[in-house]
């Protein structure tokens, strides 16, 4: 059973809290999407109000072990500090002497942020002696980080088997709720979208939730693989011939589960992804050689929106298109549009998908914005995360 942050006494107590705060930022070191580190103030707030003397930590990009210091946790701490109307320091490194200094110098209700944890190898080795170091910090552990938590990493995993309190903290219990409401007892019809470029990536989720949704709408380059796999020429799109086998065999599966599976019949296509590429709309059975398809055309626009229409449930993963460039962005924003307009439960999930949804303005009219990228697709996959299953079993 997991425990959550709300059934732990934190009075007093040095709480080591996980975050998830790696955030993307521009060439300035600004961060230009702070939805984690907002998704992160509930827990955080709850444990300053419970007069807990806070030590904050996350990995932030892949420093692999060094020091670099463009991919250091400033700028998150300065962001929280804004968001929260209180100072969080940073603290220039997450293990050492200086960080127990800074950490005994903590009164209940203040908070500190740790430097960059994988400025370490043992933080993605998961070692044991970096987690006992982590560990040594704090008499309570609260993991909040859900979006790395399907990491073996030392601060999601092997720290937890030094300490006797330890919890889930507000955002992971949002993600797991919100996920189970969609995939394990869903209002029906349950509608999922998947996109994305490679079948090859999406392919345990597709397997995983063809037995528990009523249609599936297959978008991207991704779908590509499964019209090239019936014989259909597709140019020269991005297709994954050794998947084909496996296409027909996923096709044929939700066939005989009653699963409606709708691919797109016409496409936006280019001779290459270039923004300012000559392109054109083609029903799919007529890309000439050389083009490739790079948006879903308007009649496949229509078709995946109007299947949309009667669901209760939408899980959405992955773009329909090259949405970054305006010519080949109309299917990805028209699904957006219709997907903020559904009164169905609508999640949406993964980096781009985040990114899409929030470019077409409906990020507010979605019911929840999951913050994992890799985390959310092995959620699809149904696969267990190491990060949460240290919380429900142990290490
Ligand atoms: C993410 O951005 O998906 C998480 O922060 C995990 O990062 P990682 O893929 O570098 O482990």
């Amino acid at each position: 059973m997991i425990r959550y942050i709300d059934e732990l006494d934190l009075a007093g107590k040095k709480v080591l809290m996980r975050v998830d705060f790696n955030v993307p930022l521009n060439e300035a070191l600004e961060i230009t999407d702070d939805h984690r580190i907002r998704a992160a103030l509930p827990s955080v707030r709850y444990a300053l109000e419970k007069g807990a003397r806070l030590i904050l930590c996350s990995h932030m990009g892949k420093p692999k072990g060094q020091r670099v210091e463009k991919l250091s946790l400033k700028p998150a701490a300065l962001r929280l500090s804004e968001l929260l109307g209180q100072q969080v320091p940073l603290v220039a490194d997450c293990i050492g002497p200086e960080v127990q200094a800074a950490v005994e110098a903590l009164q209940p209700g203040q908070a500190v942020l740790l430097e960059n944890l994988r400025f370490y190898n043992g933080e993605t080795k998961d070692d044991p002696e970096f987690a006992k170091a982590l560990a040594s910090l704090a008499e309570v552990y609260v993991n909040d980080a859900f979006a790395v938590s399907h990491r073996a990493h030392a601060s999601v995993h092997g720290v937890v088997k030094f300490f006797k309190a330890y919890a889930a903290g507000f955002l992971l219990k949002n993600e797991l709720a919100y996920f189970e409401r969609a995939l394990k007892a869903p209002e029906r019809p349950l509608v999922a979208i998947l996109g994305g470029s490679k079948v090859s990536t999406k392919l345990g989720a597709i397997q995983n939730i063809l037995p528990k949704v009523n249609k599936i709408i297959i978008g991207g380059a991704m779908a590509n693989t499964f019209w090239a796999a019936q014989g259909v020429s597709m140019g020269s799109s991005l297709v994954e011939p050794d998947l084909f086998e496996t296409a027909r065999y996923l096709v044929s599966e939700a066939r005989q589960a009653g699963v409606k599976f709708y691919l797109p019949v016409d496409v936006v296509i280019a001779q290459e992804l270039k923004a300012d590429a000559v392109n054109r709309i083609v029903p799919v059975q007529e890309i000439p050689d050389g083009w490739m398809a790079l948006d879903i055309g308007p009649a496949t626009t229509q078709l995946f929106c109007e299947a949309l229409e009667n669901a209760r449930t939408i899980v959405w993963n992955g773009p329909v298109g090259a949405f970054e460039m305006p010519a080949f962005s109309a299917g990805t924003m028209a699904l957006a549009h219709a997907v903020g307009a559904s009164s169905a439960l609508t999640i949406v999930g993964g980096g781009d998908t985040d990114a899409a949804v929030a470019k077409a303005g409906e990020t507010g009219n979605i019911s929840y914005i999951s913050t994992g990228g890799g985390a959310f697709l092995d959620l699809l996959e149904g696969k267990e995360l190491p990060g949460i299953l240290a919380l429900t079993e142990g290490v």
